[in-house]
Order: C-alpha cells, then sequence, then structure tokens
C-alpha cells in the first residue's frame, strides 16, 4: 500500500472540491484531491449553468474567473411565463418598471446580478490551474472508506489502477457529490435525512442555434414546464419537463423543438429550432442530510444536499459550502482558531433551507403535477398572479433568484 500525507484530504473533483483546493492553495495549505473518473469525464458532464453574484465573486477570489470574466453572460432579468402570458422580473427595478438610466445599479437585488456560464467550464478552469500548479489531482482514484476520524488524523482509503492506497490528513474534506462515500461515515444514530421525489423529470437539450430570448425564460404550460436558456450566442440551452419513467429514444429532435415551441410560445415570438448537440434526461430531488459535520470530517456540496434544477442553484450552493469549510480551514491553519470548523454546519445550513424553500417553491411553481387537486392548481396559479400584481412579490423572488436572501439567512446563523 502506497501512502500519501497531507493537510486537507479532498474526496471528489467537481466544483466544490476543486475550488476548496484552490482558495486553501492559494493560502500555502496543501490539499490532495481524489476523483474516481477521468479528466475527460469530469470536464464533459453537462450541468446547469447560472452562476449567483456570489459565486462569480468567489471564484474570483480563488483567481479562477479570468474566462468567465471574458465569456460569461450578465443578466439583469428574467422571464416568466404563465400558458403564454410573460411576466419580466428585472433585478434593476421594481419589476413592473423599466431601469431609470442605462447603467443603473440592480435595485431589487442590491446591486446582484446573475451570469451564465456553464458549471462544467468552471470545473475545466479549475482543473487547468490545478494541473498547471502542478498540485496534486489523483484522476480515477476511487475513495472507498475512511479512518481515523476521531483521531485527529485520519486516512482516506482509495485504489487506482488496481492498487491500494492510504491518504493521511489533518481533515477530510467530502466533496463526493450525492452517490459519495463521505455522507456514509457519519453515523446513522446522529444523522437525519430529509429528502423529496418529485414526480416529473427533466429533458435537457444542448442546442447549435442563437438564443431566442435575451433573458432565460421559465415557463408553466399546461402541457408541462419549459425552460430556454443559453451558453453562448450560437447555443441554447432549453429544457422540458417529462415523465419520470420517459426513456430519451421517445424524444425525437422534432418531438422536442415541437414540444419547446408550445410551452414557450407567446404571441408575435418564434423558437429558432438547431441541431441538437446533446440530450438527457434527470430526475428531480430535494434532499438535505444533516449534520454536515463528524469529527474531523465536513462535508460540502452536493454530499450533504442537493435541490431540483429549477432555480439552477445546486453549484451556488456547494460553493457557499466551500467558502464555509476554506474559512474555517483557513483560521485553524493560520490562527490556531477552531471556533469556525465547530460551527461550519450550523454556517451552511441556514443558507441551505432557504435555497431548498426557494428551489421547491419554483419547482412547485412552474411543473405540470397532475396529482394536484383543482384547488392546488388555482393556488398554482395565484402565485403568477401575485408577481404580476405585486413588486414587493416579483423583489423576494429576485432576492432569492440572485442569492442575496440566502446570503442573509447565512448571516443569521453567526
Ligand atoms: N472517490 C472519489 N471521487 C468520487 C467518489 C469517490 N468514492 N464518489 C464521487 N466522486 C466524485 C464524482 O465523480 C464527482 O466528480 O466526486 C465529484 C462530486 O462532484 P459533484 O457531483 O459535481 O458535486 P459538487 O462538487 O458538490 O458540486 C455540486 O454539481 O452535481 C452538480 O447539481 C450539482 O450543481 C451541483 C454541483
Ligand atoms: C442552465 O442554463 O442550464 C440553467 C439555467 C437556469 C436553471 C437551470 C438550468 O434554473
Amino acid at each position: 500500500m502506497t501512502i500519501h500525507k497531507t493537510q486537507v484530504g479532498i474526496i471528489g473533483a467537481g466544483p466544490s472540491g476543486l475550488l476548496l483546493a484552490q482558495l486553501l492553495d492559494l493560502q500555502g495549505i496543501n490539499a490532495i484531491v481524489l476523483e474516481n473518473r477521468s479528466r475527460e469525464r469530469v470536464e464533459s458532464r453537462l450541468r446547469a449553468g447560472l452562476l449567483e453574484q456570489n459565486t462569480v465573486d468567489v471564484l474570483r477570489q480563488a483567481q479562477a474567473a479570468e474566462r468567465l470574466d471574458r465569456e460569461g453572460l450578465v443578466h439583469h432579468g428574467v422571464i416568466l411565463s404563465y400558458n403564454g402570458r410573460r411576466h419580466p422580473i428585472k433585478f434593476d427595478v421594481g419589476s413592473n418598471s423599466k431601469p431609470k438610466t442605462q447603467n443603473s445599479k440592480p435595485q431589487n437585488t442590491e446591486g446582484s446580478v446573475v451570469t451564465i456560464y456553464g458549471q462544467q467550464e468552471v470545473v475545466k478552469d479549475l482543473i487547468k490551474i490545478r494541473l498547471a500548479a502542478q498540485k496534486p489531482l489523483f484522476f480515477t482514484a476511487e475513495a472507498h472508506k475512511i479512518e481515523g476520524l476521531e483521531t485527529g488524523q485520519p486516512s482516506i482509503f482509495f485504489t487506482q489502477n488496481g492498487e491500494e492506497h492510504a491518504l493521511q490528513c489533518d481533515f477530510v474534506a467530502g466533496c463526493d457529490g450525492f452517490h459519495g462515500i463521505s455522507r456514509k461515515h457519519i453515523p446513522t444514530d446522529i444523522q437525519q435525512i430529509y429528502d423529496k421525489i418529485y414526480p416529473y423529470s427533466w429533458l435537457g437539450v444542448l442546442a447549435k442555434v442563437a438564443p431566442s430570448t435575451d433573458e432565460l425564460i421559465y415557463a408553466f404550460h399546461e402541457r408541462g414546464f419549459a425552460m430556454h436558456s443559453m451558453r453562448s450566442s450560437e447555443i441554447s440551452r432549453l429544457y422540458i419537463q417529462v415523465p419520470n419513467d420517459a426513456k430519451i429514444e421517445e424524444w425525437t429532435d422534432e418531438r422536442i423543438w415541437s414540444e419547446l415551441q408550445i410551452r414557450l410560445h407567446t404571441e408575435g415570438w418564434t423558437l429558432q429550432k438547431g441541431p441538437i448537440l446533446e440530450k438527457s434526461i434527470t430526475p428531480m430531488r430535494s434532499f438535505v442530510s444533516e449534520p454536515m459535520q463528524y469529527e474531523r470530517l465536513f462535508l460540502a456540496g452536493d454530499a450533504a444536499h442537493i435541490v431540483p434544477p429549477t432555480g439552477a442553484k445546486g453549484m451556488n450552493l456547494a460553493v457557499c459550502d466551500t467558502q464555509n469549510l476554506y474559512e474555517a480551514l483557513l483560521s485553524f491553519y493560520k490562527m490556531d482558531d477552531n471556533t469556525l470548523l465547530q460551527n461550519y454546519g450550523q454556517a451552511c445550513l441556514s443558507r441551505v433551507w432557504r435555497v431548498q424553500d426557494f428551489s421547491n417553491y419554483m419547482t412547485d411553481m412552474f411543473h405540470l403535477d397532475i396529482n394536484k387537486t383543482p384547488f392546488d392548481q388555482q393556488l398554482q396559479k395565484s402565485k403568477f398572479d401575485l408577481l404580476a400584481i405585486s413588486d414587493a412579490a416579483s423583489r423576494v423572488l429576485a432576492e432569492n433568484y440572485v442569492g442575496v436572501a440566502s446570503k442573509r439567512a447565512s448571516e443569521l446563523a453567526l
């Protein structure tokens, strides 16, 4: 068995693990990142692509935002649609009015906007930086067991190319996503799981066609949810609600475009079509596992919680955890203070629950749920009406959408 040593052992090279490694590296704190997939596989996983202001700020702090700043598409609003009736939410001023001047600061959201930049682009940028700095990042390295969490010197056991390795470290960062092994090392008698599975999935496509809209469109339609997002001036990203048992083969390109056209339709607007480059189906789930820490193990990102993609909060939440964990480790190593480490879970969870509520609200409001009673369907419609008649309601949505509300929630825990 080969023995490795480092300060922070990081399991998982998704956004959480890679960003943590980079932030620590800038402070001279050593880490080894273990990733069970190949570099190609990690870099090609297509995920959401909407970054909150805070996420962009942290990536800048991590000196990993050079390409993001060049290629990211800044958005000052979002369009919500109910059966063809569109309602723009502007981050800049009250939703029913126009920005006062061209350069006016977003007032609804305290200056925050959102940026479109694919999650896998963030991952590619972070991998490139780490490998260029010749810092340890092991691909096809599968962690299978953690021992000694109570001893102050834990070890992560992993296999790579059929060989057994042990990584001895001061702390283990469990950044290994929903299907990872880290969460399983929290004793079940102290673990509380909150879980909700939704009765529908998303079919997502990447298409080689210029976006037909300037702002993202989230649409409720009596045939189900649809969404128009984008990646660049030439690439569109679109989603439609499908049943949980839908098969990708049933969804020909023509059928997808026709369904998108119907569900996103509004008078005087045409959806531009183009070749579909990729398509996949993703189930929807809300999940939280508490506590997020046990002795020397700290969970971050999808390892501890997942949200349905309506609102694109998954990566943004992962970045917030990472930021908290980084600050706690920094305080431990530089100031010999473990208060932030002790409070890590609490600091993350009030934000996690704010985001859970918002993601659940957006999901419930935009999807067709055939199990809903006619009464609940009317309530669903009335939630849209409220956004159209109340600037205050639109502002609440905007604050949650750009991440201002969850930031405040995290301050509550301090
Ligand atoms: N050993 C090593 N690596 C592992 C193991 C293991 N046993 N199990 C999982 N991994 C790796 C996965 O292959 C993946 O690359 O951990 C990584 C976890 O990354 P993500 O799933 O991207 O999770 P996270 O970094 O927390 O980012 C959360 O990513 O999945 C999206 O929707 C999610 O946007 C959210 C964000
Ligand atoms: C995306 O661009 O992939 C995206 C954007 C917003 C969402 C979900 C996905 O809510």
